[in-house]
């Protein structure tokens, strides 16, 4: 039996920063961002769009009655969550309409949170091949006002529907994983702002990277050369090409050129959000996926997740046959075109009312008219989700 990506679908908030207009702001020369680091735009999320809308969001998107009906595990993967109990996933629940009769849980591991939950979900369709399971990934990344990690915020979530006989990617049973426990970026639970070492989470990311890529060949026997396209988190998108270029020269030079070809459309749509922590890497898959149009049925695709702290997983799948029926690509052109720039005097306002602790009694409106669900505020200390304009 085959288990993996039945669907997907993707959210990210209406409004962006031009990183060229940042660059200048900040006086840095923009092509350190554009080309050094790789990034054009980063989303801002109003305080109407936390982590638990979003992924409300993403998931709506896919989810037909059925869907829901059937689904009886909801994970949320996120590092931005907005309680320190209680599963984001448990309001997603509610508001999709989703069977109660589901597990719901959230997973923290830093941008791995997602993967973790596919893995938990790929086990549990194992077991109970009628079911269908929901794993999102939605987060908030912020580092700062002109902090070095500044550049690679952003915000948004993917929503994957795990199940038997999936339509898009069949999942190998396999996968190598490697941990340990370094300091490369953490939260403290009283910072809103991550504390990174920026320098040393790249070079465990790509240390990371090149252990679970030799343990995966060495338990499947797989090459380099098996694998038409490889998709990685991206934090930002230069990340996975650093990665990337770590094991190119394992193959011939014509299937180097198509692996970074290939690797370039897995980018486009994070170039225009951002990192989106733990829906990075699924980010850059729906972005080959939907952009690729060399891809074919039956090529074997890489993943490799990572999350700081720190946690690397490297595992594989086949696209099924009639994956491209199963994709809206348009709907993610429209979601792009329709968004707001922010001026950088508008986004450091943002970003600093963000910070505001107590926001107690405080009633929000949405400002995306597209987006099913916002956050409407806190009454009674207790979050209050609304369907916005378009709710489904
Ligand atoms: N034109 C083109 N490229 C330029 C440039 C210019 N004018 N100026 C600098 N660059 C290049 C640098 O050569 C470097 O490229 P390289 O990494 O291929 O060597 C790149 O831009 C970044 O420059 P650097 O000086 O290293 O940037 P930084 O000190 O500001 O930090 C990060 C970059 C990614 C470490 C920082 O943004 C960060 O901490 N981000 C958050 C953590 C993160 O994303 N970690 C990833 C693993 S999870």
């Amino acid at each position: 039996m085959e288990i993996g990506i039945d669907k997907i679908g993707m959210y990210t908030p209406n409004q962006y920063v031009d990183l060229v207009e940042l660059a200048i702001h900040r006086k840095i020369d923009p092509d350190k961002f554009t080309i050094g680091i790789g990034q054009d735009k980063m989303a801002v999320a109003p305080l109407s769009q936390d982590t638990i809308s979003m992924a409300a969001n993403a998931a709506a998107q896919i989810l037909s009655d059925a869907d829901k009906a059937a689904i009886d595990l909801v994970i949320l993967g996120t590092e931005s969550g907005v309680d320190n109990s209680k599963a984001g996933a448990l309001y997603v629940q509610r508001l999709l309409g989703i069977s109660n009769k589901a597990r719901v849980l959230e997973i923290k591991e830093a941008c791995y949170g997602a993967t973790a939950g596919l893995q938990f979900a790929k086990l549990h369709i194992a077991q109970n091949p009628k079911a269908k399971a929901l794993v999102i990934g939605s987060d908030i990344a912020r580092y700062g006002l002109d902090t070095s990690g500044e550049v690679t915020q952003g915000a948004g979530a993917v929503a994957l529907l795990v199940a038997a006989n999936p339509r898009i990617l069949a999942l190998d049973m396999r996968s190598a994983y490697y941990s340990s426990e370094i300091n490369d970026f953490w939260r403290p639970l009283d910072q809103l702002i991550a504390e990174v070492d920026g320098k040393y989470s790249n070079e465990a990311y790509i240390k990371f990277f090149q252990m679970v890529f030799e343990d995966y060949q060495q338990q499947t026997g797989y090459q380099l050369s098996d694998f038409a396209a490889m998709v990685f988190h991206l934090p930002y998108t230069k990340m996975g090409l650093k990665a990337l270029r770590k094991v190119l020269d394992q193959t011939d030079a014509a299937h180097q050129d198509s692996l970074q070809q290939h690797y370039q459309q897995s980018t486009l749509y994070s170039r225009r959000i951002g990192n989106i922590y733990t829906g990075s890497l699924y980010l850059a898959f729906l972005s080959l996926i939907n952009n690729d149009m060399t891809l074919q049925p039956g090529m074997r695709i890489g993943l490799y997740s990572y999350g700081s702290g720190a946690v690397g997983e490297f595992f594989s799948g086949t696209l099924q046959g009639n994956y491209l029926d199963m994709l809206d690509p348009m709907h993610y052109l429209e979601m792009f075109e329709n968004r707001t720039k922010l001026s950088i005097a508008e986004y450091e306002a943002q970003f600093k009312k963000q910070l505001t602790p107590g926001i107690e009694a405080q009633k929000l409106i949405t400002t995306d008219l597209n987006a099913p669900y916002y956050f409407a505020g806190i009454q009674a200390k207790q979050r209050q989700y609304k369907a916005g304009a378009k709710s489904v």
